[in-house]
């Protein structure tokens, strides 16, 4: 072969002359030859052709699949969302009582408390009016185990303190707020001790009775174990139900210019009364020592002198009731208090001198004397062993 031009250019002469030069029997088996090529790359293209096509057509009947199924899961969204508007408008319905929703129509509003509190202040009386008053005071605020798990706590250590929204479950009118929630019977003006019998609107005091008994106190976040938050200088009584925590964000939360009357201020005519002396009797100390010897596993204190401080701390302003103060009575008068489930005995020796005389635990506050230990006393979540 040589490489002429003339070989890569069409010249049929070229060709007409190579066949010219073969004789019969070769020029047939080169035109077999030729068709038999022609024909298996036919053959060969023709089956790749098939091969894309059927490839194509399951492709496509694939995306048609993909396509129903998708339209299917769709719609099955569609219904779900449908199904719980529906399920939330019947719910709505149901607190309304079948009523419309229409704006002033809304009776109430589902609210589960996140939790318990259990705190040193085993009932009302002695438990101080408000929060920060009593910095010993102890509270351990266990989440509830259903849906509020123990992670919703986490980073609130950041914080020195935080609010609490609570119900005022002790509240005597209770009951009938449940046969009444719409305010039909709610007073408005509520008599205030310190202005002597006077009267203010509700919403210009902090009394517990209120139309939606909700409760607002700050508190001092000193720890998280768990599910378990502890709170100290909190005004809560044993079994406060919790409705929510809040961090306390003192560049907004503390208002410098704010004012208020001269009844509510510290040392004000509404400051709790303060007592010149808080002294305990041997007796108290024996009989507080005899209690611990059953309590002190299920007690917030770490001993027996921490809880002799909390009464000293609670005792050191006059807790007693109005009543209680202008009662005439001739000769000694014994009061009692109730702390951690220890029913305390003091007297007043002269006006503003308090004697501590005796402790005796009460078991109706029944995890105190369990014998179990409590997992939300300061043993179990400070000295696990
Ligand atoms: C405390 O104990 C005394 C008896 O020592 C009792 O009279 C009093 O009712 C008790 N206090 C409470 C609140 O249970």
């Amino acid at each position: 072969m040589c490489f002429h031009p003339q070989a890569y250019s069409w010249n049929s002469t070229y060709y007409v002359q190579a066949f010219k030069n073969m004789d019969i029997a070769n020029t047939s088996k080169f035109l077999w030859a030729i068709v038999a090529a022609i024909s298996f790359s036919g053959l060969l293209s023709l089956q790749s052709l098939y091969f894309l096509m059927w490839k194509w057509r399951s492709t496509k009947s694939h995306i048609v699949e993909l396509e129903a199924a998708l339209a299917i899961a769709l719609k099955q969204r569609a219904a779900e969302r449908t199904g719980r508007i529906r399920a939330q408008r019947e719910l709505r319905q149901a607190l309304l009582g079948g009523k419309n929703l229409k704006e002033g129509n809304v009776v109430a509003y589902p609210m589960t408390p996140i939790g318990t509190v259990r705190s040193c202040f085993s009932t009302r009386n002695g438990t101080p009016r408000q929060p920060m008053l009593v910095s010993l005071a102890r509270a351990s605020l266990v989440l509830s185990s259903k849906g509020v798990p123990a992670e919703s706590l986490d980073g609130l250590l950041k914080y020195s303190h935080c609010w609490l929204l609570y119900v005022f479950h002790e509240n005597t009118d209770l009951p009938s707020l449940w046969k009444q929630p719409a305010h039909k019977d709610f007073k408005a003006k509520v008599r205030v001790p310190r202005l002597e019998g006077g009267k203010l609107g509700v919403f210009a005091t902090r009394t517990p009775h209120r139309p939606c008994p909700i409760g607002l106190t700050v508190a001092k976040v000193e720890g998280i174990k768990g599910a378990t938050l502890l709170l100290s200088g909190a005004d809560l009584v044993d079994g406060t139900p919790v409705l929510d925590i809040k961090p306390y964000l003192p560049y907004c939360d503390s208002v410098p210019e704010s004012s208020a009357p001269s009844w509510v201020q510290a040392g004000g005519e509404d400051d709790v009364i303060a007592m010149a002396s808080v002294s305990f009797t041997e007796n108290f100390a024996t009989e507080l020592a005899k209690c611990w010897d059953v309590m002190g596993k299920n007690s917030l204190y770490s001993s027996q002198v921490e809880i002799q401080s909390l009464v000293e701390q609670v005792l050191s302003r006059d807790i007693r009731s109005l009543n209680q103060r202008q009662r005439p009575h001739n000769g000694k008068v014994v009061y009692h208090l109730i702390l951690e489930g220890i029913n305390v005995s003091y007297s007043l020796e002269q006006e503003g001198v308090v004697v501590v005389e005796g402790a005796a635990l009460d078991c109706s506050f029944k995890h105190i004397c369990s014998r179990d230990t409590d997992p939300r006393s300061w043993r179990h979540l400070f000295h696990k062993s």
